[in-house]
């Protein structure tokens, strides 16, 4: 795309696909589950759905209409959609352009495993169900500062290739291509892990909530989840929003794609928890559950190390998907602004991702006792962007389209200038991102971080 002319989705259903894109990728697959355990099971996943519907995709509909309607990037939008003079709504753009590098810096750490584990699992080095060796060969992967290392290398120098394509052909081609396989395999895993004796037990810890571990920490985590997992509260939706076409039903796009990442979110809960109860893994094991669970779970069928390596593979690629979101933020904004090529911006972009990515990195060997407020390098960027960047630009984004925007505007907007008859669920969105979500984020965030 040259930064001149802009480039856009070609087809309604590519939007859609490329939005689903964004939003489906280790998050699904690797914290949601990782989340949902270390935060109590149920309980967690009651406030997560909650979070999803009154804050996550209000915000995700706003958002992506204020990038249709400025047609450009996270910054520039609000320049262009501001009134004159309040120069400070940029700020929202600034923060996203920080959390992309934040999240990259430890997504493609993830990613980097991932990549591995494609090959460990092509290589038959992954076949076991025993807690302890599953936990040895993941232990050996990231306490290796070389391999860690590595394979995030791997992982951006495979990134940086695919965004010098181009929007229209690289995003849609990729996220075309993917999903339905993953879904599928997901289906085939659930119904084996269902089948393990002993599952019963991990469903119940999935879908019987305790309440009594629903705390003010728990509920900013999972209100964090909901807008990583829908790719909201830092300008990706926006500027994917910029691309999108005229005639696109915003409301009723975001909604199917939340409806989408959630069933792929629930399917991957429901192939892990049985079977960690199962095996007798430790539910609150953290970021390695996925790779400790997962591979059991295949070893324990016919044709395991086969689906395995697909599984793992299309787990890659679904992190390319959503890494390539990441990147269109500060891509967009250093080639509308600044005037770099796309491919300069894509490169300075994956450079700067890997100052802060190898930090990351190293969090399980060299850099673990770096730590600031208790955290290591990795667990650091998680929770800024997260849990306080995201939540933070949730509630700008909200703020800015219900007190600044207003509700002509975005009765103009969502309803394709009148083409579409949805007031019921306009004045809904306009309710909610004018009192509803903002004051509960605010809120949220002010205990979870132990404000007051
Ligand atoms: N939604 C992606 C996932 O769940 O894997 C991660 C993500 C992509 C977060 C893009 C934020 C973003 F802007």
């Amino acid at each position: 795309m040259a930064s001149t002319a802009r480039d856009g989705f070609t087809s309604t259903f590519g939007v859609f696909l490329a939005t689903v894109g964004s939003a489906v990728g280790l998050g699904n697959i690797w914290k949601f589950p990782s989340l949902t355990g270390t935060n109590g099971g149920a309980g967690f996943l009651l406030v997560y759905l909650l979070a999803t519907l009154l804050v996550g995709l209000p915000v995700m509909i706003v958002e992506t209409m204020l990038g249709r309607a400025a047609r450009a990037n996270a910054i520039t939008t609000f320049e262009r959609e501001a009134p004159k003079g309040q120069w400070w709504w940029k700020s929202i753009g600034w923060m996203g352009f920080a959390a992309a590098l934040f999240i990259l810096a430890f997504y493609s750490d993830v990613a980097g495993w991932v990549y591995a584990y494609v090959f460990k699992a092509a290589f038959g080095e992954l076949t076991t169900t025993d807690p302890k060796a599953a936990a040895s060969i993941f232990g050996g992967l990231v306490s290796s500062p070389g391999t860690s290392v590595f394979w995030q290398a791997v992982v951006l120098v495979v990134t940086g290739a695919i965004i010098m394509l181009g929007v229209a052909r690289g995003i849609e081609a990729v996220a075309r291509k993917l999903m339905p396989l993953l879904f599928l395999l997901l289906l085939v895993l659930c119904v084996r892990s269902l089948t393990l004796p002993g599952s019963a037990e991990g469903l119940a810890f999935l879908f019987r909530p305790d309440f009594s571990k629903i705390t003010p920490g728990v509920i900013l985590t999972a209100l964090g989840l909901a807008f990583f997992k829908l790719s909201v509260g830092m300008g990706t939706m926006l500027t994917y929003g910029s691309y999108f076409r005229e005639n696109q039903n915003i409301p009723g796009t975001t909604a199917r794609v939340m409806l989408a990442d959630l069933s792929i979110s629930l399917l991957a809960g429901i192939a892990i928890f049985p079977a960690v109860f199962a095996f007798g893994f430790e539910p609150a094991s953290g970021p390695s559950l996925v790779f400790m669970t997962i591979p059991a779970v295949f070893t324990s069928m016919p044709g395991g190390t086969l689906f395995m390596t697909i599984f793992f593979f299309l787990t890659a690629i679904a992190s390319v998907g959503a890494m390539l979101s990441l990147l269109e933020v500060p891509v967009a904004i250093l080639a509308e602004r600044y005037g770099f090529g796309r491919k300069q911006a894509a490169l300075c972009t994956i450079l700067a991702v890997a100052v802060f990515g190898i930090p990351a990195a190293l969090s399980n060997s060299v850099t673990a006792d770096l730590k600031l407020f208790g955290l290591n390098p990795f667990d650091l960027f998680d929770f800024l962007s997260s849990n306080v960047l995201l939540p933070l630009g949730g509630i700008l984004i909200c703020l800015f389209v219900g007190w600044i925007y207003g509700l002509p505007q975005l009765r103009d907007q969502l309803s394709n200038h009148g083409d579409l008859s949805n007031a019921p669920v306009i004045n809904a969105v306009f309710f909610l991102v004018r009192y509803v979500t903002p004051l509960s984020i605010a809120v949220v965030l002010l205990h979870g971080l132990k404000v007051f």
